[in-house]
């Protein structure tokens, strides 16, 4: 067996493993990120793409914001259509001057993966068998096999940003660990189209007939969504079918918006929220997906990694720097007050713009008449701006 040793062992190249590793590269600390994909893969993962101001300056105390600058989209609105009415509900104003930056978290990735390379900063792709152990002592160890090598990774923490389908999480014992869910009773059927969006600006459309959601990819692509069927496949989704349905929840009087172009990506994506409490156990703490789930409406799952990142970083700085655990023993707490507010927005945008089960009318009802109530409420509509571009860290 092989020894490497490190400060901080770092499972997982998503987002937050990566943006962790560069932030404390920035610090002076070392790191070395174990990630079970080979890197092709990680920088071809298609996911939302809408940015808060707080993971916009994360990006920049990371360095990795370079092409984010010049390519990313700056909106000031957002638009939400019911059967077919368009409103614009202007962020800016609302949210006294916040906006979002639109940039695919599939740029942000290879931004952050080609920073930190160049840097000399340690990824390793391809690691299997990844076991993080010894984490409830002070020398806790990452197991992983590379090229036919095992090797033993001594570390003093280890940051699980391993996602939701992870190790980290699952190391923990679960009678140390808490779990709260919901599974929602439809999912999103994504495409990723060659073909101009309909507007410069989202579109979140709830149509009788389902969800839609018209969002981009700067600066020539369009990223589609449709409420679907938990069960749905995607042989009951030909191209044909996908475009007239875009049409006709859109509305007949902006069906003509709609640009057909080439599909070079189909997915279905299921919705969930999913919590972990608390996000650490002894000196392995959880970030990002392996300690939490939002349904994608609202695009908050990169912004809520972001942000448990810049706790966490800050927390590891402190303790190099002066010795403290006090912002590590926070860690947990501090992250998850933000997390359970972003939870609560992200669940409640999903509920009021997706059609509920044909069997619950009086969920509806409810539903429909909170999305009038936003509609012309200033009060309302604030609330929505404030969460929408991202609550204060
Ligand atoms: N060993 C090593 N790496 C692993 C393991 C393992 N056992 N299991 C998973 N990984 C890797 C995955 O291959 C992936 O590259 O961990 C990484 C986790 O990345 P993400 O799933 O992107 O999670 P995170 O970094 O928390 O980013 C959250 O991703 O899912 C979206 O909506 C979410 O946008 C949000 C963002
Ligand atoms: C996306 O562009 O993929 C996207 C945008 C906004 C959302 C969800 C996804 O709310």
């Amino acid at each position: 067996m092989k020894v490497k040793r490190t400060q901080v062992g770092i499972i997982g190249a998503g987002p937050a493993g990566l943006t962790l590793a560069r932030l404390l590269f920035e610090s002076g600390i070392s790191t070395v990120i174990l990630e079970a994909k080979d890197r092709e893969y990680v920088e071809n993962r298609i996911r939302a793409g809408v940015l808060e101001k707080g993971s916009v300056e994360l990006l920049g105390r990371a360095k990795s914001d370079a092409r984010l600058q010049s390519n990313a989209q700056i909106h000031k609105g957002i638009e939400i259509s019911l059967n077919g009415d368009r409103c614009r509900v202007n962020l800016e104003k609302l949210s006294g001057g916040k906006h979002v930056t639109v940039y695919g978290q599939t740029e942000i990735t290879i931004d952050l993966i080609e920073v930190h390379t160049k840097l000399g900063g340690e990824i390793i792709f391809e690691a299997s068998n990844v076991i993080p152990r010894d984490f409830e002592t002070k020398t806790p160890v990452i197991q992983y096999e590379s090229n036919g090598d095992l090797t033993e990774l001594q570390c003093d923490f280890i940051a699980g940003c391993d996602g939701f389908h992870g190790i980290s999480r699952s190391s923990i014992p679960p009678s140390k660990l808490k779990f709260f869910e919901r599974v929602y009773p439809y999912s999103w059927l994504g495409i990723l189209a060659e073909a101009p969006p309909p507007s410069k600006e989202l579109i979140y459309a709830s149509h009788e007939r389902g969800f839609a959601l018209y969002s981009m990819r700067p600066p020539t692509r369009s990223r589609l969504y449709l409420q679907c069927e938990n069960n749905t496949t995607l042989d009951h989704w030909p191209d044909e079918v996908i475009w007239n349905e875009l049409r006709c929840r859109l509305g007949v009087k902006d069906a003509h918006l709609i640009q057909e172009g080439e599909i070079i990506e189909k997915g279905v994506t299921p919705m969930r929220s999913f919590v972990t409490e608390p996000m650490q156990y002894g000196n392995l703490f959880l970030a990002g997906d392996a300690a939490h789930i939002v349904p994608p409406t609202g695009a908050k799952g990169l912004n809520l990694a972001l942000s448990d990142i810049f706790y966490l970083s800050n927390a590891f700085t402190s303790f190099y720097d002066t010795g403290s655990t006090k912002e590590l023993k926070s860690y947990s707490k501090t992250a998850l007050s933000r997390i359970w507010k972003t939870e609560r927005f992200s669940w409640w945008m999903t509920s009021m713009l997706h059609k509920a089960s044909e069997t619950d009318n009086f969920e509806d009802r409810i539903r429909l008449a909170e999305l009038d109530y936003l509609l012309s409420s200033e009060a309302a509509l604030s609330s929505l701006a404030e969460n929408y571009t991202g609550l204060p860290y």
